[in-house]
């Protein structure tokens, strides 16, 4: 596939040539504490700890894992190696990564008491991402070494969760379309074995590269809010279950992984590129936000989205419905840009394009979140992890704006 590969190269080259005037990275000297920032609301710009695991820098448009530019790890690695490098800091020797994808084949099967609740539980009639939630919830009370919360332990069950999230959440999919779970194929990639275990169908190698793709660029993202989550739950020293169960919770969100659903929505609703320009005046009129667009960091191109462009525009040429959002998408994006780009540092966020590299693919739209989920799991995993080792309980403080020193008046005598 070296015109996927081309692809990325020349995404990579495109952004570099665009940013290379931005300032040095920020953010990127040891923390001497107690720090000194300024901290907006929904905690904008606060610092909750120093990471090796990743690094996003807004106006150059990077997203760095462990040192590696994710255009690289994008063109040349796998969502395997790069699992790998967020959970242990380095890329993997050739036996290292052998034993390594031999572990996650040995556990991407699920356990076999999981099986009444997926004939049981209301999966079809929920949210796919409340399916996922309560079955990560389930396989946790499935594993005797749930409670260990040793770095070991706790690292061996993020390893068995990115090798059992694709088996899950193709059960739901599966389960959604009033069919049977796929038991999962350890001899294929763990991407084109998702995409099967999701559709019953076995991908061609483009959509297989491509997937890995994706699921290389939704790995790790800093401190967004369900990793944070992720992290609160553990730094009260709980459990990897409950902690990747309040991630899944959070990235449900529209405002966070749930813009990737809201955004093909949208381009449906749109329905044809000839009624965006309407479509957009309307939206603005009503001061409503565009879904796939902005983001708390970025205030320039998101990295993530210059790949996943061209790769939607890739595989939509196979459909020509899935042309027309592509078109749709396009056309918005231009509006989108021309009007706020500059004004705001309003651009495609990750869940713009990604969406119709899924629908692409076959993939249900109710299963975008989940696939988001698959990715992140690493995320939040290794930075939950690397916070473990130097563990202190989250607690920031609030101020009291209510009234102090109100009488009690008994039940009684309230009018
Ligand atoms: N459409 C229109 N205007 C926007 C958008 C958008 N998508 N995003 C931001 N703006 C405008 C805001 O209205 C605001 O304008 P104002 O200064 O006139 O009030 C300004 O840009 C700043 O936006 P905020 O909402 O303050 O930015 P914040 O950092 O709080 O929010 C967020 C970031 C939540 C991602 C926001 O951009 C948004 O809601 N986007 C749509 C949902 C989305 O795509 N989420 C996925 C994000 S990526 C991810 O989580 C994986």
């Amino acid at each position: 596939m070296p015109h996927i590969e081309e692809i990325v190269r020349k995404a990579k080259e495109k952004a570099y040539q665009e940013t290379d005037s931005e300032p040095d990275p920020s953010l990127t000297t040891a923390i001497q504490w107690p720090v000194t920032c300024e901290i907006g609301p929904g905690l904008e710009d606060a610092i909750t700890c120093e990471s090796k695991v990743g690094y996003v820098n807004g106006p150059k448009g990077w997203l760095i894992y462990c040192g590696l530019d994710t255009f690289d790890l994008s063109q040349k690695s796998s969502f395997e190696e790069t699992a790998y490098l967020l959970l242990y800091g380095k890329l993997p020797t050739l036996k290292e990564f052998e034993d390594f994808k031999a572990k996650l084949s040995k556990y991407r099967a699920l356990p076999s008491e999981i099986e009444p609740y997926l004939e049981r539980l209301p999966i079809r009639e929920n949210h796919a991402m409340t399916g996922l939630r309560t079955l990560v919830s389930i396989l946790g009370m499935l594993d005797p070494d749930a409670d260990d919360t040793s770095v070991e332990a706790q690292t061996e069950v993020v390893i068995k969760m990115i090798a059992r999230f694709p088996t899950v959440v193709g059960a739901i999919s599966r389960i959604r379309a009033g069919e049977k779970p796929l038991a999962p194929d350890p001899s294929q990639s763990l991407a084109a074995d998702f995409i099967r275990m999701m559709t019953g169908k076995q991908p061609s190698p483009d959509d297989a590269r491509v997937m890995d793709i994706c699921l290389i660029l939704h790995a790790d993202h800093g401190i967004n809010a369900s990793t944070f989550a992720s992290m609160v739950v553990n730094s009260s020293m709980s459990d990897m279950y409950s902690s990747l169960v309040a991630g899944i919770g959070s990235l449900k969100g529209p405002l966070h992984g749930g813009a990737n659903e809201a955004v093909l929505h949208t381009l449906e609703e749109i329905g044809d590129p000839a009624k965006v320009d309407g479509w957009y005046e309307e939206s603005r009129a009503k001061k409503r936000k565009v879904m796939g667009f902005g983001h708390r960091v970025y205030k320039a191109y998101d990295p993530r989205a210059r790949v996943l462009h061209p790769l939607a525009e890739l595989l939509s040429q196979r459909d020509p419905e899935i042309r027309k959002l592509y078109d749709i998408a396009e056309k918005l994006e231009k509006l989108v840009v021309g009007d706020l780009g500059a004004k705001k540092g309003v651009f495609p966020n990750v869940d713009f394009y990604s969406g119709i590299v899924y629908a692409a693919m076959g993939i249900d739209k109710a299963m975008f979140t989940p696939i988001f989920a698959v990715s992140r799991v690493t995320g939040w995993g290794a930075r939950t992890i690397e916070y473990l080792k130097n563990n202190r309980i989250f607690r920031p403080q609030d101020v009291y704006v209510g009234p102090l020193r109100v009488e009690y008046v008994p039940i009684q005598e309230r009018g």
